[in-house]
């Protein structure tokens, strides 16, 4: 995890003497640049060679001295990045877009040229304000700079990554401090589930996920319950304690609950936490399996937002759940034909041992509907294969039972930055989960693979406004951009942090 601090600078920007000034420049109708007037300087020397238009996404890296001029800059290098023509009249979703993207495209030049002190020279643009565009574009930085090393041989003298931005022209420090932190927020929480995600299989179980919510809940005075196999028996966990037959790992189901003075409203996410899906017994094929170490990253989308609903406090309930296990292949493992009963009574036939995640979540939700009452749901899960047929590696999958959470969660999203698309409920899907032997079966066949997986969960949410992120097409491999990594995407954690904040506002 590298989260640059961040500085205000004040308006002097020839005192910034850091390895690297960035400075914006949009362009208006006539294609004139909107910049101050020393970038204008600047870019005057390189007129007519069209070397840099202000386009957006385009950029020109400078080295000192920029002009005649030597005195005006002390900084190394000046990055001149283009935010293209109309940047007032886009909608704030695109906005704040086009921000997280520069953000990410300056992510890369501090990693390509090893600095580890920037500063991002705010822009004057009419209706644009300030505070927005320090916001977004540090969260494009903070998310770009994400690199996973933990396992690499370090040299002394390696580099750090990027340690400091310097915020330059900032007239409204409060505001602009405020606004920054939110972005800084999702940052951290996005790289904690990264974080999360890149441990491999071996070095992220069940109990390190248990550990992760035992320390945030100490930090943050939250309230942290592990349920262990022996009281899952107890309680009647027939979901779970079916996946884990196989395993060496005891499977826990982590429970974390915020809970501000006076909450009107409960919202309940519940993650899926699987650490390694070898399919079981119906196995995997070999090519590929090793992205199954990624299963668990609708868990880790699900607590890694609760940091940041731990440090921004929202006045609304919010209870994470992340049943956690793996799926392997033991001699204990579940077989195609098994029975199992979940918490709460509902008999399942096991038709695949690979449609495992949602008998974890089954449990998980008819658990925490009975036990916290929430007045919406929001599941995370590397579901279905299915969905990445449907949706590619763009969108997210959203299936629900409520129009409200629907355009809710549509707009958090969309504002996040983290597309989903929505695909139906419906009962003609329901019935190709009806069993011959028990009340339901693990699957539905290959057709609308991704629609008869939410409809399983669906059997246990009932009319509990509920909302299903099938992310196994975005929680990595995720669509190119700037601000996104190779490997774990983070996907969701933006998402579900801006939902939380509306709700509990
Ligand atoms: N974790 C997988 C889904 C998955 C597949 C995520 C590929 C990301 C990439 C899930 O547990 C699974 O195996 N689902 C099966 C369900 C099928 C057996 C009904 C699938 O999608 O093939
Ligand atoms: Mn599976
Ligand atoms: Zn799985």
């Amino acid at each position: 995890m590298n989260v640059p601090k961040i500085v205000v600078f004040g308006k002097n920007v020839s005192e910034f003497k850091g390895d690297l000034l960035v400075a914006f420049v949009a362009a208006d109708k006539k294609n004139k640049f909107i910049c101050d007037d020393y970038v204008a300087t600047v870019l005057k020397q390189f007129a007519g060679q069209a070397d840099f238009e202000a386009k957006n996404d385009e950029q020109l890296l400078l080295y000192a001295p920029f002009s005649q001029d030597k005195a005006f800059l002390k900084a190394s290098r000046l990055l001149l990045i283009g935010l293209g023509k109309k940047i007032s009249r886009l909608k704030p979703e695109e906005l704040f877009e086009r921000l997280r993207v520069a953000g990410g495209n300056i992510a890369k030049v501090c990693k390509k040229n090893k600095l580890s002190e920037i500063g991002l020279w705010l822009p004057e643009v009419k209706g644009v304000e300030e505070a927005i565009m320090a916001r977004y574009l540090v969260e494009g930085v903070g998310l770009g700079v994400y690199e996973f090393s933990s396992y690499k041989k370090k040299d002394e003298d390696e580099y750090q990554g990027l340690k400091k931005i310097a915020l330059v022209n900032v007239s409204d420090e409060q505001v602009v401090t405020g606004e920054v932190e939110r972005g800084l927020n999702n940052v951290r929480a996005t790289q904690t589930a990264r974080d999360m995600a890149n441990e491999p299989g071996n070095r992220w179980t069940p109990t390190h996920f248990a550990r992760f919510a035992t320390d945030l809940a100490n930090q943050y005075k939250l309230k942290c319950t592990v349920i262990e196999k022996g009281e899952m028996e107890e309680l009647g966990m027939g979901g779970i304690l079916a996946v884990n037959q196989g395993s060496h790992e005891a499977p826990k189901l982590i429970i974390l609950e915020y809970s501000p003075a006076k909450p009107e409203k409960t919202i309940m996410l519940v993650g899926k936490g699987l650490t390694f899906d070898s399919g079981g017994i119906s196995l995997k094929p070999a090519q590929g399996m090793m992205d199954m170490k990624y299963d668990m990253c609708g868990g880790a989308a699900a607590l890694a937002a609760m940091e940041a609903v731990a440090r921004e406090k929202p006045s609304v309930r919010v209870i994470c759940l992340v049943p956690s296990t793996d799926n392997m292949n033991g001699g204990g493992a579940i077989k195609p034909g098994d029975v199992i009963t979940h918490y709460g009574g509902v008999t399942a036939e096991i038709e695949n041992t690979d449609a495992e995640g949602r008998l974890i979540l089954a449990d998980a939700l008819a658990y925490g509907i009975e036990k916290y009452s929430p007045d919406f749901i929001i599941d995370l899960a590397t579901l279905t294969g299915a969905v990445i047929i449907a949706l590619g590696h763009h969108f997210t999958g959203l299936l629900s039972n409520n129009k409200t959470l629907t355009k809710a969660l549509k707009d958090a999203a969309s504002l996040a930055g983290e597309p989903v698309w929505q695909l139906p409920l419906h009962e003609a899907f329901a019935k190709q989960i009806k069993s011959e032997v028990a009340d339901i079966k693990n699957t539905g066949g290959r057709p609308g693979g991704t629609i008869t997986a939410a409809e399983y969960l669906h059997t246990f949410v009932g009319k509990t406004p509920w909302a299903h992120l099938d992310i196994a097409g975005t929680a990595w491999d995720y669509t190119s951009k700037s601000y996104i990594p190779k490997g774990p995407s983070g996907i969701a954690v933006r998402t579900l942090i801006e939902y939380i904040r509306k709700v509990g506002a």
